[in-house]
């Protein structure tokens, strides 16, 4: 059966962004159609500046958002990263296969490591190192598919490219993974700058649909989106960025194509409207099914208890054999 592995890292509340580039996805198709991993990876929030009460009280409202977005554990299996020893474990042997120099190519490192910089702090080690711990995450699984928006994708050829690497110098180890993106809104945008990726732990929330936004308050960001000059509504990401965002913020609400929706409407006001009720659509059920979920925390902690303890029984004999094939004595 197919493995599938993703994950989402507490480090802001859930956007609109991550919802149609990657949880939507794992709920409608992956959980259904695969043995399906989804993880709340918390050590990945410890890269940056970070608030400890934060990111405890983020990775359980991010793990309840996710039930509450439609992840059933009879279908698959959700956990917290921390909770699986197995993915610090193989993050080093992978540590040992990746170079420094492939480490700084990353994208989302350049620009991470800019930012901190830029803010007058220090970049942490780990930071540089986070790549490596995504694969770890990915191979400890022997996942063949990591459902991701498109952001994540150079993360996830790094992470074939170590697969690939330690086969062939160590032996056959892991199955190599390739990213899916959704075919739509695989990069939403953010409203109010719409050349940048709509964000979780963007500082300027004028732009970013929350899934936890109030109504009124996701409405009101979709009506004042920055739109494009012209008043014509096309599909042209590179042109008509602003319009393009919001085409396909209602195509993957809808199930629609983007460049057909266009045809339909001769002004932004009413793309504008309909895109709103839709995503209001979206939002209203999962919406009372987080409240719902928030007065059952015994819940919410039993599924992550059963999902680490399945996870681990998953991820211990694939980075065993890492370990002995990397050329370590087996532990008495
Ligand atoms: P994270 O937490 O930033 O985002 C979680 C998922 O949401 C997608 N996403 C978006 N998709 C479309 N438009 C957007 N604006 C948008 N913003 C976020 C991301 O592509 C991602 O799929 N490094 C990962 C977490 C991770 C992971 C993994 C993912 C750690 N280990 C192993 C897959 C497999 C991250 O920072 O995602």
């Amino acid at each position: 059966m197919t493995r599938i592995f993703s994950g989402i890292k507490p480090t802001g509340h859930l956007t609109l962004g991550n919802y149609l580039g990657a949880i939507r996805q794992w709920v409608d198709a992956d959980q259904h159609k695969a043995d399906a991993l989804f993880s709340v990876v918390d050590l990945h929030a410890l890269t940056v500046d970070h608030d400890p009460a934060r990111v405890r009280r983020l990775s359980r409202q991010t793990a309840t958002l996710l039930l509450a977005a439609g992840l059933d554990p009879a279908l698959c299996t959700l956990f917290v990263q921390s909770h699986v020893d197995e993915h610090t474990r193989l993050s080093y042997l992978l540590e040992c296969t990746a170079s420094d120099g492939e480490m700084r190519r990353m994208i989302q490192y350049k620009e991470k490591a800019a930012r901190e910089q830029a803010a007058g702090g220090s970049v942490r080690l780990s930071l540089l190192t986070y790549p490596v711990l995504m694969a770890a995450d990915i191979l400890a699984y022997g996942a063949d598919e990591v459902p991701v928006g498109d952001d994540q994708a150079q993360h996830v050829e790094l992470t074939r490219d170590l697969a690939v690497r330690f086969n062939q110098r160590y032996g056959h180890t892991f199955t190599i993974p390739k990213a899916v993106l959704p075919t739509v809104a695989a990069r939403v945008m953010d409203l109010q700058s719409p050349t940048a990726k709509m964000g979780k732990s963007h500082a300027e929330t004028a732009g970013i649909v929350y899934l936890l936004d109030e109504p009124d308050a996701a409405r009101r960001k979709i009506m004042r989106a920055v739109t494009d000059s012209g008043s014509e509504v096309v599909h042209d990401r590179e042109n008509r960025p602003g319009v393009s965002n919001l085409l396909e913020i209602l195509a993957a609400c809808t199930g629609g194509r983007p460049a057909e929706l266009a045809e339909s409407y001769s002004s932004y006001g009413a793309l504008k409207r309909d895109t709103a009720d839709a995503v209001l659509e979206v939002l209203r059920p999962l919406q009372e099914r987080h409240t719902e979920l928030c007065g059952d925390p015994g819940y919410v902690d039993a599924v992550l208890r059963e999902g680490a303890e399945r996870a681990r029984s998953l991820a211990r004999p694939t980075v065993d054999a890492a370990y002995r094939a990397i050329g370590l004595l087996p532990a008495y």
